[in-house]
């Protein structure tokens, strides 16, 4: 097959998240780290990661320079608001910098308010499930947003709340490390308040500046299939499809929380709070049926033989980024910025095959007329992989642990031709054939 070409203003560039790339942050999850190094696989810490916060210039300068015209990354809320209603200028203005040195070298930023990690005086007040968690992250989002002037276009408001929510809340895996689903519930429906009041602030203040905000959540799309046609195993693909992959986007399009997790009166503001939808592709899974297994809704992954799985023995599947688009679009008819999509892959095996097949699918949804505004690849940079520590290598750079050197991976280059002529090589290999010797 031979090259295809992105449309002229398409944005390409990778993502990042503070609390995995800064180094030196205190947070609910830093705490975590401290008191629980047996919960971290290689049992590390956050507290050097990539030094990221000192040495963001020269790292922006490196993507500009493999010709990426966008960059997303979080701002650190424990930084901008150490004490309740203290706001730091040090850090804002930080923030600041990082928007306004990416419009220099010709990034777009996508600035995410939220990313897994909250100030330790709101964990210790129940994190999202605070009744007063909506107000204080309006507040926070109206400050940043006043700091960083009228620049910024593409907000993202929380990153992936099913993820946070189960991952905090219902395996404990993360912090506070619950396994409740009542309050993982209680999360959730936190979380979409807090969505709905920083989306109502930061239009508020764009309004004022003159700046054309979009703002949305980055929503996590975890595809589902069965290879069996039994009814209990499509079932069991089903349900979780609907809670996990659907739930939080439909009530934030309908402004209701809906069953099965409520069924409440419409939630003041959350109707039509998404201006775009922020997707997060990763993977597809394949399930069925598993009785034994009550606490993921009876429903258990099936190893394929043959199936490529990345270092963190995900499957992995091109065409299911295009059903996911195509899913996405068909439902909301919003436009769609990918926010996240790549490989855990320290050998650089995969990740190039990957990169053009999943881009190749992008522009097939394109080419049935989805709305899809620009991809950010997961990640620049080798970083703090949360419970996996530094086990899984995720970046274009790999990143030297004692002496914090970048070394670019093949895929980067790979990448920087993309990036620099719009243009994807064809479809390199089928998911089973990628990463075979020979
Ligand atoms: C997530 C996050 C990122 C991860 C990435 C790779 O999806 O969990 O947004 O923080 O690092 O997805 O797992």
């Amino acid at each position: 097959m031979s090259a295809r070409r992105f449309p002229r203003d398409f944005l390409l560039g990778c993502a990042s998240a503070a609390h995995q790339v800064e180094g030196g942050n205190d947070n609910d999850w830093a705490r975590w780290e401290r008191d629980h190094p047996e919960r971290i696989a290689d049992g590390s810490s956050s507290q050097d990661a990539c030094d990221h916060y000192r040495r963001y210039r020269d790292d922006l300068t490196a993507l500009a320079a493999l010709h990426q015209n966008a960059h997303r990354f979080s701002v650190e809320w424990s930084r901008v608001e150490k004490e309740p209603g203290c706001f730091d200028r040090g850090a804002l203005n930080h923030y600041a910098d990082v928007v306004r040195t990416c419009r220099e070298l010709g990034m777009e930023p996508v600035v995410t308010l939220h990313h897994f990690t909250f100030p330790v005086w709101l964990a210790a007040r129940g994190g999202a499930a605070h009744a007063d968690a909506p107000r204080l992250f309006a507040r926070y989002a109206a400050a940043c947003a006043t700091a960083f002037g009228s620049d910024i276009t593409w907000w993202i408001t929380i990153n992936e709340p099913a993820v946070l929510a189960c991952q905090a809340h219902l395996t404990g895996e993360w912090p506070p490390g619950e396994r409740s689903l009542r309050s993982t519930l209680a999360t959730l429906r936190g979380l979409l308040r807090m969505h709905a009041a920083a989306y109502h602030a930061l239009h508020a203040v764009a309004l004022r500046n003159g700046s054309p905000a979009r703002v949305s959540i980055a929503h996590h799309e975890r595809r589902l299939t069965t290879r069996r046609g039994r009814h209990l195993d499509r079932l069991a693909a089903r349900l979780p499809d609907v809670l996990f992959n659907r739930w939080f986007l439909r009530c934030c399009a309908s402004g209701r929380l809906l069953p099965p997790l409520g069924d409440a009166p419409p939630l003041p503001g959350l109707r039509d709070s998404l201006d775009y939808i922020g997707l997060n592709y990763y993977c597809e899974d394949t399930v069925r049926f598993d009785r034994t297994s009550p606490q993921t809704l009876f429903t258990g992954r099936v190893s394929e033989p043959g199936r490529v799985l990345s270092d963190f023995g995900w499957p992995i599947d091109a065409p299911g980024l295009r059903s996911a688009i195509d899913a996405l679009w068909g439902e909301f008819r919003l436009p769609i910025l990918i926010t996240e999509n790549g490989v855990a892959d320290s050998r650089d095996a995969l990740r190039p095959a990957y990169i053009a097949d999943h881009l190749n699918a992008v522009l097939d949804a394109i080419d049935d007329g989805a709305d899809v505004r620009g991809y950010l690849h997961w990640t620049a940079w080798d970083n703090f992989e949360w419970a996996e520590g530094y086990t899984k290598r995720f970046g274009l750079y790999a990143v030297d642990r004692t002496t914090q050197e970048r070394t670019p991976r093949p895929s980067a280059a790979l990448y920087a031709g993309i990036c620099a002529t719009g243009e994807v090589p064809g479809v390199r290999s089928s998911a089973r054939e990628l990463g075979r010797p020979g």
